[in-house]
């Protein structure tokens, strides 16, 4: 049941990341490196990913923060506790550390 979730909300991101794709030049015919899919992704798609993993895993232990609650250089610290908490990998914790600085208090 918990995997069937997960795949209703994996599908709804890639159809929202369809959807957002502007129509540019950017058609990829050829898929790039197959096997490190994680390494070429574009920044909108590292922060999405981030968005993602941050609504997902941060609201557990306490109730969801705002990115926009902590200044770039408090999520510095807050991201190295937090993330062994919401058991992120390297990847991971880099993509939501990059949206909550892109959010992050002015
Ligand atoms: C396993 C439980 C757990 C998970 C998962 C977790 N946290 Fe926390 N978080 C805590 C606890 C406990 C505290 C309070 C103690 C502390 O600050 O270390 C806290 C405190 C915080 C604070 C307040 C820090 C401050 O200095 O005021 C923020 C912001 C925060 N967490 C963000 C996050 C984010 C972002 C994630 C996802 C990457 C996350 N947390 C995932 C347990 C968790």
């Amino acid at each position: 049941m918990k995997k069937y979730i997960y795949s209703l909300c994996l599908l709804g991101v890639i159809v929202y990341s369809c959807k957002t794709q502007t129509t540019t030049t950017t058609t990829p015919t050829v898929p790039a490196t197959p096997s490190t899919p994680t390494a070429n992704l574009t920044k909108e798609e590292m922060l999405k990913k981030g968005e993602d993993l941050f609504n997902l895993k941060c609201g557990r232990c306490h109730g969801l923060p705002s990115p926009s609650e902590f200044t770039v250089a408090d999520w510095q610290p807050i991201m190295k506790r937090m993330a062994p908490k919401a058991k992120l990998n390297t990847d991971e914790t880099n993509w939501v550390l990059a949206y909550v600085n892109t959010n992050a208090k002015k």
